[in-house]
């Protein structure tokens, strides 16, 4: 038999009322704009289809490739859907048309496609570029030439989008923001086009980003996209994904006792200990420091020692626990930021790990 994730301790719980609830907070936040849901990367791991389901009110979604978007297609979602890296090759060209997808174009090789590509269908798409995040689109001095090609290709449909992507919304101090925003309006001044550039940063924060269509991600899930905010209160968000595992031993050890592996943490007394069935093999974070949050039984309490890779152990003092009790590692009390946060990590990356890695009980 192969290997199972269902083989793991741990296990993720996915919380599809917080999901709607925070749909609902994009909403508010962005009340004249359309909202794409972003589910790419498996719905940042919370599981592409259900999360589809839950967030069947949104607008529209937006996947990273083709094959992502026509698994959705294939479970019979007809919402309008973005591809954010667009088509690699005539085959998803041809299947982009084909299921109606609505396809990012950002980069020649993929112009010089729909040159050579007979489309059986009109095909819709967005153009995408550069306003300073530098990694897709084509520089702003193309835009208007690019927009009038596409306009002219007889197989393309006359509703292009415009878009961009914003690189440092995260941060409400820097305002790199506000030039990208300028840049993004005087490029695209005159076209009559929809435009989209706010991701849930720029949601959040930035409201003259919002523009025709938002793209929500991070924020759906319930993790604040603010630097420095590990609070996902703040803007109202729920946790979406919680992470839970048994405790599996408990000990005493003496005062000066050194735990796991390199010994790098000390007990400062004598105190009580256990460990935790979850590790990095279940994707949760290899650098998560002594002091790192758990919940456990009504109470917060720490991550001591090295994250091995099946297992951690944690901090009893002034705890009661025994083996077999759970222990929340992220979720509605210790939110998946403060854990990044310790981690030298950001919650997409947690997320995505831990949802393709742990077995899901909803
Ligand atoms: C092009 C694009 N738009 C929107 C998003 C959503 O971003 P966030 O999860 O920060 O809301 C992403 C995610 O990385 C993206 O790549």
């Amino acid at each position: 038999m192969g290997y199972s994730n269902t083989n793991r301790s741990a296990w993720i719980s996915i919380d599809h009322h917080a999901l709607k609830h925070n749909l609902q907070k994009v909403r508010l936040f962005s009340p004249n704009s359309q909202i794409m849901a972003v589910i790419k990367a498996n719905a940042y791991g919370h599981g592409l289809i259900k999360v589809a389901h839950s967030l069947n009110s949104a607008n529209g979604f937006a996947v990273a490739s083709v094959s992502e978007a026509l698994a959705l297609r294939r479970a019979n979602f007809i919402h309008p859907i973005l591809v954010l890296q667009g088509y690699k090759n005539r085959e998803e060209l041809q299947a982009a048309a084909l299921n109606n997808l609505r396809v990012v174009i950002h980069d020649p090789s993929q112009l010089a496609l729909l040159q050579q590509i007979p489309l059986s269908k009109n095909l819709d798409v967005a153009l995408k570029f550069d306003t300073g995040m530098h990694r897709l689109g084509f520089p702003v001095s193309e835009v208007r030439k690019i927009y009038q090609r596409l306009n002219q290709h007889p197989k393309i449909n006359p509703n292009c989008w415009l878009m961009s992507h914003l690189a440092c919304a995260d941060n409400l101090r820097n305002t790199y923001t506000n030039r990208q925003l300028s840049l993004f309006k005087q490029t695209t001044q005159g076209i009559k086009a929809l435009r989209s550039l706010a991701n849930s940063a720029g949601i959040i924060a930035w409201q003259d980003t919002h523009l025709d269509w938002v793209r929500a991600g991070i924020m759906l899930y319930g993790a604040s996209p603010l630097q420095n905010d590990q609070d996902q209160d703040n803007a109202g968000l729920q946790a979406v994904m919680s992470l839970y595992a048994p405790i599996i031993a408990i000990h005493r050890f003496k005062k000066g006792d050194a735990l796991g592996y390199a010994s790098t943490w000390t007990c400062p007394e004598d105190m009580s200990v256990a460990v935790v069935a979850c590790g990095y093999a279940d994707g949760y974070p290899r650098h998560a420091v002594s002091g790192t949050p758990v919940w456990l039984n009504g109470c917060e309490t720490q991550l001591i020692g090295r994250v091995s890779m099946d297992m951690i152990m944690i901090d009893l003092r002034g705890i009661s626990a025994n083996i077999t009790d759970t222990v929340e590692l992220w979720g509605k009390h210790i939110s998946v930021t403060r854990v990044a946060y310790a981690a030298d990590s950001i919650a997409y990356e947690l997320l995505c790990h831990v949802g393709n890695q742990c077995p899901c009980r909803d």
